[in-house]
Parts: C-alpha cells; structure tokens; sequence
C-alpha cells in the first residue's frame, strides 16, 4: 500500500458503506486469530471497527504480518466494507453491522504489551493509570470527557462571543499576595531572592481590564492553588473567568444564567428551567446544613429550638440555654433501620463533631426513643409535627451551635440521600446562593476575613453595619450550586474609595498597610473606575457534572494525584545543584 493516509474513521462505517473500499489508521484493541481467520478490533478516536485478514485476499506474506500484530500497534489497512451475515451483526458496537475485508496492511509502529488493556483500564490502580496517562487517554472514558470539554469550552467560547465579550489573556507571573490559598512560588533569576506567583485567578487583572475600558471580559484560564486536595479541587485548574462592566448584581446573574442553560442546550441537549431558582445563603444554611445544597431530594433540616427548649431532657434545655440550636431530620420509612444502622449514624454524627445523635422511630400510638421517657407528650406532638414524621418514619436531632448543627445535619443528609438512592442521577438541579457574609470571624487570626475578597461589595441596606456589626453584613456576592457542587461564585466590587477604606478597617488593616499590598491596583480605582462585577465557574468541575464522572481528574487530560504530583512526568522534581546556584537559593534542611 503506498498511500496510508485514512479515508475514514474506523467509527464512522455503517451498512450503507458497504461495497466501498476504505483506508483505516488506528490502533489493534483486540485480536483474535482463528487459524484461517485473524479478526482485530481496530480503533481510533471515532471508535472500533472489526477488520478480518484472510490469506485468500491478502496474500502469504502479509498474512504473516498480520499474525505478528499484537495490542497497541499501529496499523493502516485497505479493504473492503462488507455487511455482515445476519446473526453475526454485533448490537453493542456502533459499526456492528459491518466489517472490513482487508486487502492491504502496513505496520507503523509496533507496541509493548501496555500495563494494561486500554478498555479495562478502570480496573487497575489508578496510579499505574496516571503513570500511563496517554495510554488511558486512548480509552473510551477519557476521549469522550475530554471531547464534551472541549464541546463545553467551545459553548461557552461561541455564548459570550455573541454577547460581545472579548478573551484577555493575563499574565501567569505574578505577585504573591497574602489572601486567599497559599500561592504556588516561582524564584527570579534576573532578581535573586525575589519570587513571582502563579495566579490563583485573574482576580486583579479582570477587574484592572475593566478600569482599562474593556467592558465585557472573560478568559478560559488557568488557576494555581496550593490547597489541600480532593476530588473537585486541583493544583492547577481552569475557570471560566468572566468581569463585565456598568452592571448590578441581576445583570451578572442573568447574563451568566443565559451562558449556563446555553451550555446544557449545546452540550446535553437539555432545555433545564429558567429562571434558576435563588435560596439566600442563610436558607440554604437553614433548610441544608450549608452553602451548596443538593436539592435533588428533600430530607431538608428543621428547627425544633423554640418546642425543646424547656425539655426536661438536660440537653436540648442547656443547648437553647447556651444559644445553640435543635435541629432535625425525617428519614421517612427510617424507623425499620436496625439498631446497628442507626449507632453507625451515630458514630458518623460524632466523627463529625456532635455531641450526639437523639432518634425517634414513630410507631402505632407511641415513638421509640432513648430519650423517650424524658419527652413530654407535646415536645413529641411538636416534633413530629414539624418534621411532618408518620408512623414509620425516624427523627434524627443535633443539639448545638448553629455551625456545627448544620454542617453534621448537612453531612448526614447527603448520607442518607446517597445511601437510599434519594437522588435523581439524571436530575440537573441548579441553584444560585444569593446574599452572602461580607465578613466571617476568624479565631485564628483573632480579626475579620473577607468572605469571598476585599473588593467584594455589601448589600446598600447592610453598608451601615459595617463599622456596629460587621459579621451581619450581607455582600453582593452569588454561587452557582449544581448538585450540590460549587460551581462558580462571583461578586459586584466595591468601586468607591471611602467604601474601600471602610472595608479594610473592617479587615483590621489601615489604609497604609493596603496599600502596601494593593498600591497598583488601588491606585487605579482613583483614576475612573467603572461599576463592574463578575464570576468564575470552575470548567473542571462544571465537565465533571455533565460527562457524570466522580472526579476533576477524569476531565482534565494530565491531571494530579491528591498529594499534587504528576506520576507521568514526576513532578515535583529536585533541581540542579547549578540551577539553585543560579537562583541563588540554599535549600534548609
Ligand atoms: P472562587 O475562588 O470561588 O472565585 O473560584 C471560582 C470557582 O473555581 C472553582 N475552583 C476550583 N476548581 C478546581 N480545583 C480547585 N482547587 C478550585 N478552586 C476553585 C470552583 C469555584 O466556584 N476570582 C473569584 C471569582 C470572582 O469573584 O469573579 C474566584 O476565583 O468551581
């Protein structure tokens, strides 16, 4: 064969092709020989075809070659599409109904056998997968979830081109600053003992490209974080990264809800409900132990406080007496867990730092509890009426703070959600958190932190609290929650100096010291600054949820183990003696 350059995908061919001759280039999946027959499964991107060599059509010598083929060569093949004999069709592969009758076959390139077979790679450790990433690219997994990337970057690209935004790109070197994560370093050569740092996000230069006069931004771009891991969090990931000007906070969010459903349209074929629904980050709190909820399935928390806080029952009276709260959950048709389910619930509860776990299984005319003889008959009438609990139903309660009574609330909900198949796999359910703290406490630091980050603007009604009560003011910040995952969070900034000042008091640091950090970018507010806001969704994430993959690391091409390496590459590595020299860095032992 002379000329080996495909006339086709190997995924492509279809009954109607049948009587045509085609040139195939792809990889040997599988190969079976039959003595007389040799059949292979060739693949490439499109999917695999059943190509048959048989020494009558191609000859003594290429027949030999054919035998030498083995999984993971690369091959080229001319032949003839012929339609299979009823009863031999193959219903679970898209080119089932054809083969391919070869007539000519060049090797190019020949392979070891491979750490494993490429189509039952998820059976094998996934470090050994990560050392051999470009052969588990060749799976049909990761050619899918990295096909519905691109289809997604590629919605997102064509949506906001329409609605004018332009792509910036903004540097990678840059400045180290004390908030947020912990930045990933990179020492100067030209200037010895001074480092650049790669950027956790274009948070500056959006809103720098914004004073620039650009408008509408946005950028597919690289984030570095170096952050404790876990399945949705990388070291390195990208965001879809958007800013736009002369807007308030329903500009951004319908504009950004538009971009979204347009994706689902592209990409899923889904037409999900307009508008998204919005639950302030205190509801969200309340009716689900925290800040992304999955609002697939119910099972929602409600407070008991006010029925309980007389309880004869020493807990739930000092819990109210202390300000805490008593909150519950009904696990409808729970009350036939065995006492062993329910002590393991318990033990969760604990590991996650409550007190306790309080059950009530609602029987006939009675409810079964440790804690029954204790409970007057209208603490019960009130329990199981606000949680709506019927005979056959069980109640679990946590008394405490409020933190920690939602979070284990929360968690267990998404337990119990999962473990009895509440969830609808095939639901898509989108939420935006609306009216965030402007400010939390931070024990450690002994002095309030930014929520989301300095620049974030407070609610117009909430400005006035913020010298009184920091901690009540709401910010105008949004999350975009799909599942119960975070998938972007954004805000509109604060663009007057006087409230920036006010803010940064509120931080604890004087001007001065902001400036110290923040002096070009400050400096810039004083030049015409337009309102402006924005949001980042992490694209990672957003893949994961839409190919329905378990993690960030199944959509992203190279990605890294939880300890942040790269097992192909092996990175992080040791440098040079000389490098460091040049650096003019000693390493501390
Ligand atoms: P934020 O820090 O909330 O906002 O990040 C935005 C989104 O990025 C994704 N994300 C991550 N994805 C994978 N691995 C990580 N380590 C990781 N960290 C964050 C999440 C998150 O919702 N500059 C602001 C946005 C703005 O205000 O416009 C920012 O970066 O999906």
């Amino acid at each position: 064969m002379k000329d080996w350059i495909r006339t086709k995908y190997c995924g492509e061919l279809r009954k109607s092709d049948a009587g045509s001759t085609v040139i195939l280039n792809g990889w040997v999946n599988r190969r079976r020989d039959l003595g007389q027959l040799i059949f292979v499964d060739l693949r490439d991107r499109s999917g695999l075809v059943q190509v048959v060599f048989d020494p009558e059509t191609l000859g003594p010598e290429q027949f030999q070659q054919a035998e030498g083929l083995r999984s993971e060569y690369v091959i080229a093949v001319q032949g003839q599409v012929v339609a299979r004999p009823e009863g031999q069709v193959n219903p679970n592969l898209a080119t089932g109904e054809v083969e391919v009758l070869v007539s000519s076959l060049v090797v190019l390139a020949e392979a070891k056998t491979p750490p494993f077979p490429i189509d039952r790679a998820e059976e094998v450790d996934e470090s050994l997968r990560l050392k051999y990433r470009y052969l588990h690219l060749r799976s049909r997994e990761l050619q899918e979830a990295l096909a519905m990337r691109h289809r997604i970057t590629a919605a997102v690209r064509s949506f906001l081109d329409s609605q004018g935004f332009l792509e910036v790109e903004t540097p990678m070197l840059i400045r180290s600053t004390p908030e947020g994560a912990r930045d990933y370093v990179v020492p100067s050569r030209v200037h010895p003992g001074s480092f650049y740092a790669l950027p956790q996000s274009p948070q500056l230069f959006k809103q720098l490209l914004m004073i620039g006069g650009f408008d509408r931004y946005y950028q597919i771009a690289r984030c570095f974080r170096d952050e404790d891991l876990r399945a949705d969090r990388q070291p390195e990931f990208t965001q879809i990264d958007v800013e736009m000007s002369f807007v308030d906070r329903e500009a951004v969010m319908n504009m950004m809800e538009a971009m979204i459903l347009h994706v689902f349209r592209e990409v899923k074929g889904i037409d999900l409900p307009a508008p998204i629904p919005r639950l302030s980050y205190r509801e969200a709190m309340d009716r689900f132990g925290t800040d992304k909820p999955d609002t697939r399935f119910g099972l929602e928390i409600h407070d008991l406080t006010a029925s309980l806080k007389n309880s004869e029952f020493r807990v739930f009276a000092e819990t109210a007496a202390a300000q805490g709260v008593i909150r519950g959950i009904n696990v409808k048709g729970g009350a036939s867990f065995t006492r062993r389910q329910i002590d393991r619930l318990s033990e969760q509860a604990q590991a996650w730092g409550a007190k306790g776990l309080i059950w009530l299984a609602v029987e006939e005319g009675q409810v079964r509890s440790p804690i029954a003889k204790f409970l007057k008959e209208e603490e019960v009438e009130a329990i199981t009426k606000e949680l709506a609990a019927e005979v056959g139903d069980l109640v679990l309660i946590v008394a405490g703070g409020y933190d920690l009574v939602c979070d284990v609330l929360g968690r267990l909900r998404l337990l119990l959600g999962r473990e009895l198949g509440l969830m609808d796999e095939n639901a898509y359910n989108l939420l935006w958190v609306v009216d965030w703290p402007l400010l939390v406490y931070d024990e450690e630091a002994g002095r309030y932190v930014a929520a989301h980050h300095p620049f974030t603007a407070p609610l117009d009604e909430d400005e006035h609290l913020l010298e009184t009560d920091p901690g009540r003011v709401r910010a105008k910040a949004y999350d975009m929650v799909l599942n119960g995952v975070e998938l972007g969070g954004g805000s509109i900034r604060i663009t007057n100096r006087r409230l920036q000042e006010r803010m940064f008091a509120a931080l604890g640091f004087t001007m001065e010291e902001a400036r110290r950090q923040f002096g070009y970018f400050l400096e810039a507010f004083e030049y015409g600054a337009p309102p402006h806001g924005g949001i980042a969704f992490g694209l990672d994430r957003l893949v994961m949820l839409l190919a329905k993959r378990q993690s960030i690391r199944d959509v992203i091409a190279f990605p890294k183990t939880v300890s942040a390496s790269d097992l192909m590459i092996e990175a992080p590595a040791p440098i040079s003696e000389a490098q460091l020299k040049e650096l003019k860095i000693n390493l501390r032992n």
